[in-house]
């Protein structure tokens, strides 16, 4: 299968969680393209931070990014939960890409205490119904276990049956 892996990670939590999910696709044969999002000016404040994912703030993205999916059969999209909502970089990639008519997407998103990942689910799904797109599995990591490969792989086979 050929897979696409987009994230976005500030801290490093969905990094690590992305990159176990690359290794883990691949282990079982797959073609796996990673990329991770930068958007242009980002905010270190969490106050600003908190407010721009709550108010749904616009952001730019660094190139090179893949937004055309056609080539792909499955798509993961990870973020951190901002503010009860996906993080501004990965919203705004979700506008933007192209081919996704009934493609397959998979969620996923680390957060600190819990409240709102899944509200931020919601949203990005809705951001991917709106692209036509089909959301077929989702997955929500404390960001106390991102360290933790034996669980993340656990989790990852629970829940990915491809
Ligand atoms: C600005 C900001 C807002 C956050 N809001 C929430 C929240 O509403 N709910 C939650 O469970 N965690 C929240 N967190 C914690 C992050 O979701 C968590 O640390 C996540 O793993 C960060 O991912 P990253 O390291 O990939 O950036 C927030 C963190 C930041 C920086």
């Amino acid at each position: 299968m050929k897979i696409l892996i987009t994230y976005y990670s500030f801290t490093g939590n969905t990094k690590k969680v992305a990159q176990a999910l690359e290794k883990f696709l691949k282990d079982r044969g797959n073609d796996v393209d990673i990329q991770r999002l930068l958007p242009e000016n980002e905010s270190r404040n969490f106050f600003i931070q908190a407010k721009q994912a709550f108010l749904k703030a616009d952001v730019n993205l660094k190139p090179p990014i893949i937004f055309d999916l056609s080539g792909y059969d499955l798509i993961f999209v990870g973020s951190g939960v901002w503010a009860f909502s996906p993080v501004p970089a990965i919203r705004k990639y979700l506008k933007l890409i192209e081919n996704c008519k009934d493609k397959k997407f998979f969620l996923f998103v680390t957060y600190g205490s819990g409240v709102g990942r899944f509200r931020c689910f919601k949203q990005m799904e809705q951001l991917i119904k709106n692209e036509q797109g089909k959301v077929i599995g989702r997955i929500d990591i404390s960001d106390k276990k991102v360290n933790d490969s034996e669980f993340l792989t656990k989790t990852f086979e629970e829940v990915i049956k491809l």
